[in-house]
């Protein structure tokens, strides 16, 4: 036995390796679009090390302390050590600003690729049975990874943060019967007091990053469980020695774990890396030089939440100020507008695989020209997510495009959030349902017209066993 061959063994008899080998023999189908998840799962890992780096310079602090650093206007002014410790990573330590700003890009691109992965998801069919756990988990990560920029939007501490982080403390307060409590429980108490940034660092650094390192772990071991979708093939597959029917979804056909699809990924991390290094480079984020401290006696002109949280910003602007009571239970605008009805969006999303229920495992994924229901209902939901958003800057849009107020703007967007979604749905139905008749049935899961696996791969191509099997 060689040296090699001992050390492996060494290893084997301690970690069961050769379970591990057959792992790096997967298949992987070689889907472009599948690679979004990827770029999400590379984002969070990049958010994870610059914020480790952001984390030895960063105080959770709201204690006055004086300043002494580069900028010139604060030069000896007591203020927030939160602050204080931001304007220090911006402006004082080496890579301070590149990597203050990479953190800040790769949250926005981690939100962005989990809704693009979200969208080849939900229009690809990929939740149907058996994957519909998988969709709930992504949805609680949807969730999460929104929660996670919310906290981390507050942490500086400066007066356009902190403005839009009371929004958030004015909806948690407004939960029915609760809202007293979660108020101390996420913000210290009233916001801002001294505890507010402790909470949400504390929120920001472990327990959200935990709940979605966990929720990820899941994600990944149910796919691996389950394998990934396929899309139809053309043809029927040579691979290695089998030969595989075109029609048989009890295996999958695709790139080998290791090396080659090993190799795609580590091109997509790499080109996720470089993208996030040139926006770091060359585009300034949240200058809190220019905000200033918070200072709780003035409120900025122009408040507004991220682009990804728009949308409830939207609900909150169009829904009059209504408060009633239910018993010992007050109800008001902010907890239906911010709280209840975001709720009921990412309920429906996470009940949607009971909605289009497919009673038979389904492998291969679906071509969204000849789910003619199921499109429509997508477009119609992009719609509404991104009229909503509109609406959340109704201000701009009276004030800048239109010359107008909002008392005129707000009626007419409360019209199309409710009018265009269901009839950009309905023309999408429509026009779907026109085309290809001779479609299969939605429960085969195949796709007539479906991209087929890629053809250029078929040296390299390995199969999976059924998820039966496994
Ligand atoms: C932190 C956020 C997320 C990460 C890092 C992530 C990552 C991934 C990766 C790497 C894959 C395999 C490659 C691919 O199909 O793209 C995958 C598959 C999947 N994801 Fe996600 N995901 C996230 C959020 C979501 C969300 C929000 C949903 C839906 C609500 C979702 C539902 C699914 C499903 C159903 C699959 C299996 C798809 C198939 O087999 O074709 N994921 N995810």
């Amino acid at each position: 036995m060689s040296r090699a061959d001992r050390i492996y063994d060494w290893f084997d008899t301690r970690l069961d390796v050769e379970r591990g080998q057959q792992f790096l023999g997967k298949a992987f189908p070689a889907e472009d679009s599948f690679l979004l998840g990827e770029v999400a799962l590379f984002c969070f890992l990049l958010l994870v090390l610059s914020g480790i780096f952001l984390g030895f310079f960063f105080e959770p602090s709201t204690s006055a302390v004086e300043y002494d650093g580069s900028v010139e206007k604060f030069q000896g002014q007591e203020m927030p050590e939160a602050f204080v410790s931001v304007l220090h990573i911006t402006y004082d330590v080496p890579f301070g600003m590149f990597i203050r700003r990479l953190h800040h890009w790769a949250a926005h691109l981690f939100v962005a690729s989990i809704g693009l992965h979200m969208l080849r998801v939900f229009f690809t069919g990929a939740y149907r049975n058996p994957r519909e756990p998988n969709w709930i988990v992504g949805t609680g990560l949807a969730a999460l990874s929104m929660g996670a920029a919310y906290t981390g939007y507050a942490l500086p501490f400066d007066e356009f943060a902190a403005t839009a982080t009371s929004i958030g403390y004015n909806l948690t307060i407004s939960v029915p019967l609760l809202g007293d409590f979660l108020g101390q429980v996420v913000f210290g108490g009233e916001f801002p007091s001294s505890a507010t940034i402790p909470r949400l660092y504390f929120l920001h650094v472990l327990v959200i990053p935990m709940a979605i390192a966990g929720g990820l772990a899941l994600h990944m071991w149910i796919l691996i469980r389950q394998k990934h979708t396929e899309a139809p093939r053309e043809d029927d597959v040579v691979a290695g020695d089998r030969e595989i029917d075109k029609d048989d979804d009890s295996v999958i056909v695709g790139l080998p774990a290791v090396p080659n699809q090993a190799a795609v990924s580590a091109v997509v991390f790499f080109l996720t890396a470089a993208t996030l290094s040139a926006l770091a480079g060359l585009l300034p984020v949240h200058n809190v030089a220019e905000y200033g401290p918070n200072d709780p006696a003035s409120t900025p002109a122009l408040i507004m939440p991220d682009w990804f949280l728009m949308w409830v910003y939207g609900f909150l602007k169009l829904l009059p100020q209504i408060g009633f009571s239910v018993g010992p239970a007050h109800i008001n605008g902010e907890f239906v507008g911010g709280v209840l009805l975001p709720g009921l969006v990412f309920l429906a999303i996470a009940a949607w695989p009971f909605i289009d229920r497919t009673p038979e495992p389904t492998h291969f994924t679906a071509d969204p020209l000849q789910r003619p229901w199921q499109t429509g209902v997508g477009v119609a939901a992009v719609a509404f997510v991104m009229i909503a958003s509109i609406a959340g800057m109704n201000n701009i849009l009276a004030d800048q495009v239109l010359g107008t107020t909002t008392e005129v703007v707000n009626p007419i967007l409360t019209a199309a959030l409710l009018g265009v979604p269901p009839v950009l749905g309905g023309i999408t139905y429509l026009l779907l349902r026109g085309g290809d008749t001779s479609a299969p049935p939605d429960d085969e899961g195949v796709a007539a017209d479906g991209g087929a696996a890629d053809s250029g791969t078929a040296d390299g191509k390995v199969t999976d066993g059924g998820t039966s099997d496994d």
